[in-house]
């Protein structure tokens, strides 16, 4: 008697790739990673040094990382300043090690790795504790270089991450990013107690609030459907939506290479406004209330032009008629938190036109999980 299974078919548990099965892993990895870290409605980073006494002492952060988790770095700067009105920076690895980075025993490098290999932001974890900054790291694998290398550690719980292109692993370091900003806030007293426990409340639920996109396939697949034969596709958003239009646009590449540039919405005007003629696709990101108006404004621009808009926005967001082709629409809530919600479709429309356009949607050509070279 033989039995004939597929070990592989097995471990992608019915979904048809690893990077798909990992999108929908995103809310158990999220409640793993936030569970650990909320104590009697409060954040705590489960890190004993890092004291209220060690936070307040912190001058600058400075955000080393590559990729993807370069990316959530960018969310996590805007959260941290908003909240604890501390500067950050945030730099791609192999820039850091190279610039002669100022750094003194005051500030915090905080190394977002997933895989804790990654050959550039080791070098710039070990650079920097040369320099006598300390050192934080928020990386997935237990044990991993980065892991041992750092002063200290914040684990994700993401699960292996097979897919190449990273998924589930950048919704929990966003996840450790907005707690770490709501701890820090919570030391140096930016924020009334009350509302770091209001905030903290609300990331909590954030796993709740991905089903209904999760299980919005249908409509993302569509409209895959309509822009798979682009050459060319433009991302744009301002404050976080521009720091995720940088991760869509990633994705995309990635996967489908389809070739993509993200914009910060405001430089439009500055550059690749010359780009969109007739049939330009464009997705827009706008879920931030206090620039809303300013970002229909860019996208109004580039629909005169011709553009073809996907809109993404929040549920009961005012969009006016023939603003955009296509409207996808958001649940509502909190705005800082919008970045967890909309990574999903972002995720999802990668997905779709990787499959759609018949690529290697989990080992994409030329590019590996983890980068141990230079
Ligand atoms: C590679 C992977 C990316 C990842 C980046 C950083 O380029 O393909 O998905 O974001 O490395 O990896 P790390 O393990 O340090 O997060």
């Amino acid at each position: 008697l033989t039995a004939s299974w597929d070990i592989e078919a097995a471990e992608k548990g019915g979904y048809p790739h690893f990077m798909l099965k990992e999108i929908h892993e995103q809310p158990t990895a999220l409640r793993a990673t936030i569970g650990p870290h909320v104590e009697d409605g409060l954040p705590q980073l489960g890190v004993d040094a890092l004291t209220d006494e060690m936070l307040c002492g912190i001058r600058n952060i400075h955000i080393v990382a590559c990729g993807t988790a370069m990316h959530a770095g960018m969310v996590g700067k805007t959260a941290i300043e908003r909240f604890a009105r501390v500067p950050v920076d945030v730099d791609i690895a192999s820039e850091f090690r190279y610039r002669d980075p100022i750094l003194s025993q005051d500030d915090l490098v905080i190394i977002i790795s997933q895989s804790g290999e990654t050959l550039d932001t080791l070098a710039a974890l070990k650079l920097a504790k040369e320099r006598g900054a300390k050192t934080l790291a928020v990386v997935n694998v237990v044990g991993s270089s980065i892991a041992r290398a750092a002063d200290w550690v914040i684990y994700t719980h993401a699960g292996p991450e097979i897919a190449v292109a990273s998924t589930k692993a950048y919704s929990v370091q966003l996840a450790v990013m907005y707690l770490f900003a709501l701890r820090l806030s919570l030391a140096k007293k930016t924020q009334p107690e009350e509302e770091i426990r209001r905030l903290t409340a609300e990331l909590q639920r954030i796993p709740d609030q991905l089903a209904p996109l999760l299980s919005n396939c249908n409509e993302i697949k569509y409209l895959a459907s309509q822009f798979m034969n682009s050459d060319d596709l433009f991302f744009m958003g301002r404050g976080f939506d521009y720091a995720l239009s940088l991760e869509g646009s990633l994705k995309l590449k990635e996967i489908s290479y389809v070739h993509s540039e993200a914009y910060a919405a405001g430089e439009l005007k500055h550059g690749t406004i010359s780009l969109i003629v007739n049939g330009t696709p464009v997705v827009a990101l706008a879920t931030q209330k206090n620039v809303y108006e300013k970002a229909l404004s860019n996208v109004k621009e580039v629909k005169t032009r011709g553009g073809r808009v996907i809109l993404l926005c929040k549920e009961n967001a005012p969009v006016p008629e023939d603003v955009a082709d296509f409207v996808v629409r958001l649940p509502e809530f909190e705005d800082i938190f919008m970045p967890m919600l909309m990574i999903v479709p972002l995720q999802l429309f990668a997905y779709y036109m990787s499959v759609l356009r018949g690529c290697d949607v989990d080992k994409p050509r030329n590019l590996a999980k983890s980068v141990t070279v230079e």
